[in-house]
């Protein structure tokens, strides 16, 4: 039997709450977000800054939203706005009539991650007879590939960068290939740095090993060729070079979409044909999956075909202008600031930096700008390369960049006062020590306690990270992701009181 005092629980209310006010709730709630407009949140999201777009955007999700992307005979909208959308990518990323990859295909997923999940499945199951499958990627490759190997049992092979370039070695990532390779992968340019893997190199030793190979451009793939138009020394990295078999390019990142979409391309369908799972031997319909989901809303599609044709090429090359403009004005601002110094010369649209021997702590730092407005990326030490910032430059930054400078050079002077956070030695000490199996949830707890991080069921992150990134930073990488899995599971737990 139903105890009718217990039926409200979270979203689910008593008896149905006034449109105007779960908004008012919705807009309270997101109060608590960071900034995703007006320029000052270099991670996250992309604002293009361009007056109306949202509200076109949101008008075009509203029309799609209910539309399921499972069945394409039932809803045709859709079908037609995914091809137009897989054209324009191919076309920007060097495909399609009259070029030298005129047969390229394309599928619209979720997102980067399912992208590169099925650039990695496609790979896989082109290969039946491969008992153990490997791809090979550099260390700088975007996380997502490593979860795609794990989900798909696939071997990882990581082939390290050099710590001046940043890049593999194309020699060493030949020596890396091996029989059972079915993938070699690089970036276009990569998350943490931005810059530009040996895409040429790379997929000639590829080709010769008789192996696919996958350019991510995921982050970059829609800037690079404006970034090229516009005069910037892009190197080749698309379908124009001979090995490139595929590539993915999110439209929810540089084409300035809402979240969820994301295009991956094939150099011709044959190279296609192993990403879809199908599947008759039910009694239910008979299943036929490009991508991960089945159900999928036509909403985010609609939303990325309708910011496409709204800015067009040319508002894409303004838009590249602006961002480049930003990029070089904040390089400058870090050039400009004793203690600081860049990972990397920009090359795309990611100004990258760490601290120099006598610089600042560089998560007290980031403490630090946040306190003044500006929302910034720390990145953890790893394999050799140093703790660094990371900003990723979007169009809306170009307005905000003279007020950078003088911050940031406010903020490194705060940090050199404030010197590293101060963590308990015999905390560094375990964190150094400790193996994932010994974290149980009651260390995990008291870990969190002493960190600030709240109370089992309250959402809430400390405002300063330092302290978490400092711990976070000392320990080995299995000891960070099971940190992490801990913590976020804390956060995680049902609201159970009415409302949000
Ligand atoms: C190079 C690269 N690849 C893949 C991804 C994963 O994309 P998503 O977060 O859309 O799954 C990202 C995200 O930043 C990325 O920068």
């Amino acid at each position: 039997m139903i105890d009718e005092s217990r039926v409200e629980a979270g979203a689910l209310s008593r008896d149905g709450v006034a449109a105007e006010v779960v908004l008012a709730e919705v807009r309270r709630l997101r109060g608590l977000d960071r900034p995703t407009h007006g320029g000052r949140l270099f991670a996250y999201v992309y604002d293009p800054a361009v007056p109306g777009l949202d509200d076109l955007a949101a008008a075009a999700h509203r029309e799609s939203a209910h539309v399921n992307g499972l069945d394409p005979t039932a809803f045709p909208s859709l079908l037609a706005m995914e091809n137009a959308l897989v054209a324009a990518a191919g076309r920007v990323l060097g495909g399609g009539p009259g070029t030298t990859a005129p047969d390229v295909v394309g599928t619209v997923t979720s997102g980067g991650t399912e992208s590169l999940i099925l650039a990695v499945k496609s790979a896989r199951d082109a290969h039946p007879e491969l008992a153990a499958p490997r791809i090979v990627v550099p260390a700088s490759a975007h996380a997502a590939f490593a979860k795609a190997a794990h989900y798909l049992r696939v071997e990882l092979d990581v082939v390290p960068v050099s710590p001046d370039t940043l890049r593999p070695d194309p020699a060493a990532m030949a020596a890396a290939i091996r029989p059972d390779t079915v993938l070699v992968a690089c970036s276009a340019p990569s998350y943490a740095h931005g810059v530009v893997d040996p895409v040429a190199e790379i997929a000639a030793v590829a080709a010769a090993a008789g192996v696919r190979c996958h350019v991510d451009a995921c982050f970059g793939g829609w800037t690079l060729p404006y970034l090229r138009r516009l005069g910037e020394p892009v190197p080749a990295f698309d379908f124009a070079v001979p090995g490139v078999t595929s590539i993915s390019v999110d439209l929810h990142k540089y084409a300035y979409a809402p979240k969820g979409v994301s295009v991956l391309l094939h150099r011709d369908a044959a190279l296609r044909a192993s990403q879809y799972f199908a599947y008759a031997d039910w009694p239910g319909y008979t299943m036929i999956n490009p991508v991960i989901a089945s159900t999928r809303s036509g909403g985010p599609i609609a939303a990325a075909y309708a910011t496409l044709r709204h800015l067009g090429d040319a508002g894409y090359l303004a838009l590249a202008e602006r961002t480049r403009d930003a990029v070089a004005g904040l390089a400058a601002a870090v050039r400009g600031v004793d203690g600081l110094r860049l990972m990397a010369e920009p090359e795309s649209t990611v100004v990258c930096f760490t601290a120099t021997e006598d610089g600042p702590d560089l998560f007290v730092l980031v403490d630090e700008l946040t306190a003044r407005g500006w929302h910034t990326q720390p990145q953890l030490s790893y394999a050799g390369l140093p703790a660094s910032v990371h900003l990723t430059v979007t169009a809306s930054v170009a307005p905000r960049v003279a007020e950078f400078g003088p911050d940031l050079a406010d903020a490194v002077a705060a940090a050199r006062a404030a010197g590293p956070v101060p963590l308990p030695a015999e905390l560094v000490a375990l964190a150094g020590a400790l193996t994932p199996d010994a974290l149980t949830p009651e260390v995990v707890a008291g870990l969190a306690a002493g960190l600030g991080l709240g109370d089992a069921g309250d959402a809430s992150t400390p405002d300063r990270m330092a302290v978490v990134n400092t711990l976070l930073d000392a320990a080995p990488p299995a000891l960070r992701e099971r940190l992490l899995v801990e913590f976020v599971g804390l956060l995680q737990r049902p609201a159970w009181t009415a409302g949000a």
